[in-house]
């Protein structure tokens, strides 16, 4: 059994596992994140080979706090700003990396920048703390899927490879942080997630959208990602033969078997909660040819959920 009960002498353990070298996965209140120490070469190396994740792509590196984060990138005037609002939280702030900060090379893909994060969630703050390190945590599943807002969905995806795996339950926010990138002059979003766009206009003013324009910084900005096994369909009215429903709302279209309702009340935190175990759920449903789904409000957090299932229904490469 890999997945534990994290009770504060297993958090401790597990401090040391990491410390060893070990992988671990933990919750955050975003998705399940597969941690290595960050100043560990093989450890990183780890994570890139259990997830075959390419290592041209870096790892978001989650610290405890301010000092920690500091002690790794620069932060300048906005960056601070962003951080004191929003940490703990959904937001991962992309910097110039500090020299001398330790980091493993292979956990930033060798880029002179460094992506950080401070997690909003008990069992995630109580590791880093045990740990005594930074932690580079990308979403623990296999690079290009799914990713998991519940322990099981770890352990499923890993199997007999799975880490120690502490579990925290679901997910709160189900979908994952929002990238900003301070690196440069001008701020962008690389990548939206929980924290919505609004939010970080709130704080820096009205800050771009990374779209097909703009240079790719990481795979998460890739077309095809966050991909179930069946075919996904967007903006649908109608089904298609055998297509299961990936729903939003009380009305509902006519005529699909299976139906997964992210949010019957049409609450856009509750449908990014069940998004993932929504796709999921359908995905292991015998027999159907693929999914479709319902168009979602395109404002706040339904912009994060719509930019995953954009990536999910994408082409795929063979
Ligand atoms: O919510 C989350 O962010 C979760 C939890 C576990 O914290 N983590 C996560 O990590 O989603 P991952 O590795 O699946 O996604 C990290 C994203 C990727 O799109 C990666 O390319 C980008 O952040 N990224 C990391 N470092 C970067 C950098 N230096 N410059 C630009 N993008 C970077
Ligand atoms: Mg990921």
């Amino acid at each position: 059994m890999t997945i534990v009960t994290p009770l504060p002498q297993l958090i401790q353990e597990a401090g040391k596992l990491l410390r060893a070298g070990g992988l671990v996965a933990f919750p955050t209140e975003t998705v399940y994140g597969l941690g290595a120490d960050a100043t560990n070469e093989q450890a990183v190396a780890a994570v890139f080979a259990l997830k075959q994740r390419p290592c041209t792509n870096p790892l978001i590196i989650h610290v405890s706090d301010m000092a920690q984060a500091e002690a790794l990138g620069i932060f300048d005037a906005r960056a601070r700003y962003l951080a004191r609002r929003l940490w703990p939280g959904a937001l991962t702030l992309v910097l110039r990396q500090r020299p001398g900060g330790g980091l493993a090379a292979l956990a930033t893909a060798g880029l002179a920048t460094v992506a950080l994060r401070v997690p909003n969630h008990p069992v995630a703050l109580s590791l880093l703390e045990a740990a005594q390190r930074p932690l580079a945590g990308p979403s623990a599943n296999p690079s290009g899927r799914v990713s998991p807002t519940l322990a099981q969905h770890v352990e499923a995806a890993f199997g007999a490879q799975a880490p120690l795996i502490l579990d925290g339950g679901a997910c709160t926010i189900g979908v994952e942080s929002t990238v900003v990138d301070l690196s440069g002059e001008q701020p962008c979003i690389l990548r939206l997630g929980g924290v919505t766009a609004e939010t970080i206009a709130a704080s820096l003013g009205e800050v771009p959208i990374a779209d097909e324009r703009t240079p790719v910084k990481g795979p998460g900005m890739l077309s095809a990602h966050y991909a179930p096994r069946l075919p996904v369909r967007l903006g649908c009215e109608e089904p298609c033969e055998g297509e299961g429903l990936l729903a939003f709302g009380l009305t509902l279209p006519e005529g699909f078997a299976h139906i997964v309702n992210l949010s019957e009340t049409g609450n856009l935190a509750e449908a990014a909660a069940n998004l993932y175990s929504g796709l999921r759920a359908l995905d292991a449903i015998e027999g159907l040819t693929g999914i479709a789904v319902m168009p979602l409000p395109q404002r706040g957090l339904g912009l994060a959920l719509m930019d995953r299932l954009r990536r999910a229904a994408a082409p795929r490469q063979a």
